[in-house]
């Protein structure tokens, strides 16, 4: 099919390209110009796993194409999917402006009848309004706009392997043929007749994908609804591990426990600095404000909030019982990025944790293996290092602040006799107390003795 991609961010460029890569004509487009003419160079502007190498196979096959031209880019579709940002205001509801600026662009620019498929994360009823203003701003009567939700459930780092390998594709529709459309769209996924470039066309065999047809105002909930699950997930990990520590038992030992209840499942149940990125903040903070919005009481993700902002703190709580006084030390921060495997610095805890590092007048020597260059720009007066050796010699503590599989794999005993003090703060629980404490390290981390 014929798809338009609006938006070339992480999500729009994941969707564009995969598309691209499923057999799908796409053609993406930016109000950013630098972004387009630079794609159009061949220069993929984001770190994702694989996305370079499918944008490079689909650039060359023809099935993908940039153009900052917007108008340009909505005729050539059959459907649309908008990928702009939703950026939290500052009361942290949702700021709808970009895709108001696009409904209205396509409604000006198309002229024969289009899906058009909210991709972005977005309050519920915001489909009702897409709908509301693409009629309200169509000049032409005879140019019919059906509006779907698909919400996208991509995470950085392993966003193309998600794309092709989802557990589900949910699809908001007004109308059976806007269901139908979605499923043509998504056929190649779900039937798994498609070269994956992830496991190189011999992906493992799994479950497929189920493919859920819903309202759009349910599309658009599920989305807020996941992520904020999450994230009340991994807070209830961090609160028993703050009980942990007060008790004397290991948060391990307990959330592997927990887990195994296939009720609850393992995952997101791992205690350290919190969660950041520019996904579940946001996203929880738009589904508290939609809930007050309408008169629910959503008391309990107020409390997930607090209790992720608290992680800093806690950490602090730890820096300062070990270090003492923290200005003029010499710190070595290992890990920037949000999460491992990105370069994404986004509401990263990792970089909370420098600016209260800078305020307190420490000297900080800081490594990651892809985030360094965003952090420079933010905060050029650091000391940056590719090698994490150089960044823990001297130091009077290591911090570890992401969950990179580099950082599982340190030697301890060079960095030990490198650092002017063998102490490490582990903020993702990276390593063993025992095993630490066996190498001659003061360690510190969460929810363990
Ligand atoms: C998330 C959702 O997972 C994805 O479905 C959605 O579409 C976008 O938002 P992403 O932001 O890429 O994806 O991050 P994710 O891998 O989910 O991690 C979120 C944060 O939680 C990271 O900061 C991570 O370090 C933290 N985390 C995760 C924990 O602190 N503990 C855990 O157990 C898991």
């Amino acid at each position: 099919m014929r798809l338009s991609v609006i938006g070339c961010g992480y999500v729009g460029l994941v969707t564009g390209a995969c598309l691209a890569e499923a057999g799908h004509n796409v053609v993406c487009t930016d109000i950013d110009a630098d972004r387009i003419a630079k794609l159009n160079a061949g220069v993929v502007p984001i770190y994702e796993e694989h996305l370079g190498r499918i944008l490079d196979s689909a650039h060359k096959a023809g099935r993908i194409s940039y153009t900052a031209n917007a108008g340009e880019a909505i005729r050539a579709g059959e459907a649309i999917f908008i990928c702009v940002g939703t950026p939290p205001k500052e009361s942290g509801e949702a700021d709808l402006s970009a895709i108001d600026h696009v409904a209205r662009q396509i409604a000006t620019e198309a002229r024969t009848p289009k899906l058009v498929i909210e991709k972005s994360t977005v309050p519920a009823r915001t489909g009702l309004e897409l709908s509301r203003a693409l009629s309200a701003y169509s000049k032409n009567s005879d140019v019919k706009f059906r509006v779907a939700s698909n919400p996208e459930f991509l995470r950085e780092g392993t966003a193309v392997a998600d794309f092709f390998h989802p557990d589900r594709i949910v699809v908001g529709v007004e109308d059976p043929s806007s269901a139908a459309e979605l499923r043509e769209i998504y056929r190649p996924i779900l039937e798994k007749n498609f070269h994956c470039p992830v496991h190189e066309g011999t992906c493992p065999p799994g479950p497929k994908a189920e493919f859920l047809v819903t309202t759009i105002n349910s599309a658009e909930l599920i989305k807020h609804a996941s992520n904020s699950f999450l994230a009340l997930k991994i807070s209830y990990a961090n609160v028993i591990a703050d009980l942990c520590e007060k008790i004397g038992a290991n948060v391990e030992e307990v959330t592997h426990a927990m887990g195994l209840d296939p009720r609850i499942g393992g995952q997101f149940l791992k205690a350290g600095l919190g969660y950041g990125g520019f996904c579940f903040p946001k996203d929880v903070q738009a589904f508290i404000h939609l809930a007050a919005k309408v008169g629910v009481d959503f008391d309990i993700l107020k409390a997930a909030e607090r209790v992720n902002k608290q992680r800093i703190d806690r950490f602090f709580e730890k820096i300062h019982q070990a270090l003492w006084v923290v200005k003029g030390k010499r710190v070595a921060v290992l890990g920037l990025a949000f999460k491992a495997n990105t370069d994404d610095i986004r509401f990263a805890p990792a970089l909370e944790v420098v600016k209260r590092l800078i305020e307190e007048g420490a000297l900080i020597h800081a490594t990651d293996p892809e985030a360094m260059p965003r952090t420079k720009a933010l905060f050029p007066h650091l000391h940056y290092h590719e090698d994490l050796y150089e960044a823990l010699r001297d130091a009077d503590a290591a911090l570890i602040c992401t969950e990179w599989q580099s950082f599982r794999r340190i030697d301890w005993e060079r960095a030990g006799s490198l650092m002017a003090r063998k102490l490490v703060l582990d903020g993702r629980n990276l390593y063993t107390a025992q095993r630490m404490r066996e190498m001659g390290f003061e360690y510190y981390s969460f929810g363990r003795e």
